[in-house]
């Protein structure tokens, strides 16, 4: 019976020499915070929206959680041990770190929405270093994941009526009504687009 080998013969440091396996790791990271996040706010939320809330954050924590294993084995196909604690994630992660739970659905909102772009983000930078290396795996698995949190980002920002960003001097007047209702304004989108916001209607 041969003798089994340790599990790190033949990988490489998890320290990730590659760009392309140090954006997986990240991507990994922050697809694990953003599922508990997810969770988080499921288990929180209340008030008006409460069911219509529940039940989509409890739809996107699915679809979030749906990506971290193909993150952390294609790290493994690559070479690399994938990450499992708890603080090699915590600390592999770009996302801020959630010290206090958001005092209004607004807020919780505006925080999914900040680490959607976040993820976004990244993955756009992911799929670049990965089709600079020559690895359309790599490539592909990013510009797959980076759909889902695009649309998952197009659903909060409906949701929350987020006001363009260029017309949005000229629809203050307008929109001023809906924002004092739900007090704090959420931020603007980086590189994304953004659309005329429309109030809820519950
Ligand atoms: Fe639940």
């Amino acid at each position: 019976m041969p003798a089994l080998g340790s599990l790190r013969e033949g990988t490489m440091p998890r320290t990730h020499a590659t760009p392309v396996l140090s954006h997986l790791l990240r991507e990994q990271a922050n697809a694990v915070q953003l599922y508990l996040q997810y969770k988080g706010y499921h288990w929180n939320v209340a008030g008006p929206l409460f069911r219509e809330l529940h039940l989509l954050f409890d739809e996107h924590a699915a679809t979030v959680f749906g990506t971290i294993d193909a993150l952390a084995e294609r790290q493994r196909m690559l070479g690399a041990p994938a990450a499992y604690t708890l603080e090699e994630l915590r600390s592999a992660s770009t996302l801020p770190a959630e010290g206090t739970l958001p005092g209004s659905t607004r807020e919780m909102l505006a925080r999914l929405l900040a680490a959607h772009r976040t993820i976004i983000e990244g993955m756009h930078a992911g799929f670049k270093a990965a089709d600079v290396e020559g690895d359309p795996g790599t490539a592909d698995l990013f510009a797959r994941f980076v759909q889902s949190h695009q649309k998952m980002e197009w659903f909060l920002r409906e949701l929350a009526s987020e006001p363009p960003v260029v017309a949005e001097e000229q629809s203050r007047s307008a929109y001023v009504g809906e924002k004092a209702t739900y007090g704090s304004t959420i931020p603007t989108s980086h590189g994304t687009p953004s659309f005329p916001g429309h109030p809820m209607t519950s």
